[in-house]
């Protein structure tokens, strides 16, 4: 298995930009927090959010089809691909999230975008931030408009989980993030 370094150079080659970098290291830190609930390993899924991405920088309009080859570089194996390209289940690729670890990137990156959207909206961003907060801003159609409401719901039907708790979950992962993630109050 790759580390974490070589992940964030594979990164890099590929990327620039910093909210999109942002971007990555929140589905990381929010996966390495389900992961560690789920008894699983914190590592492996922290790469896979840091990474599932990876092509969107550079090959938008094939998101998800260039990834397994980019992720080749370093030495994914086919589980790992997998996971990274069932993010886009229904939106960019036929391939289904099957593994819970997969539903929960699927379910949770979308929703980490309107949490983040929420928390920059608010001067104290995520300290002491309520899933009410979140849940508002769900409900408004305008607000981070690009968030795609139904794949969350979607995700949390796979996931046969409750959202509130699912945003709760996500929140308490970021919290001690802030900083580094652009949402230091
Ligand atoms: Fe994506
Ligand atoms: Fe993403």
């Amino acid at each position: 298995m790759f580390t974490r370094d070589q992940a964030l150079v594979l990164w890099k080659k590929y990327n620039a930009s910093e909210s999109l970098f942002h971007h990555a290291l929140t589905v990381e830190a929010i996966m390495r927090s389900f992961a560690m609930e789920h008894g699983d390993d914190p590592e492996y899924w922290g790469l896979v959010g840091l990474l599932h991405d990876i092509d969107w920088e550079m090959f938008p309009e094939i998101h998800c089809k260039k990834a397994p080859d980019i992720l080749k570089e370093i030495g994914a194996d086919d589980a790992f691909i997998h996971a990274v390209v069932s993010h886009g289940w229904n939106i960019v690729t036929d391939v289904k999230p099957e593994h819970y670890m997969e539903k929960v990137l699927y379910t949770i990156d979308e929703l980490s975008g309107l949490i983040v959207a929420t928390a920059l909206m608010r001067p104290e961003k995520l300290n002491g931030m309520s899933v009410k907060s979140v849940r508002k801003k769900w409900k408004t159609p305008s607000f981070a408009a690009g968030v795609n409401r139904d794949i969350i719901t979607s995700g949390a039907e796979l996931l046969g989980e409750d959202i509130d708790s699912i945003i709760a979950r996500c929140i308490t992962a970021l919290q001690p993030k802030a900083e580094e993630l652009g949402l230091g109050a």
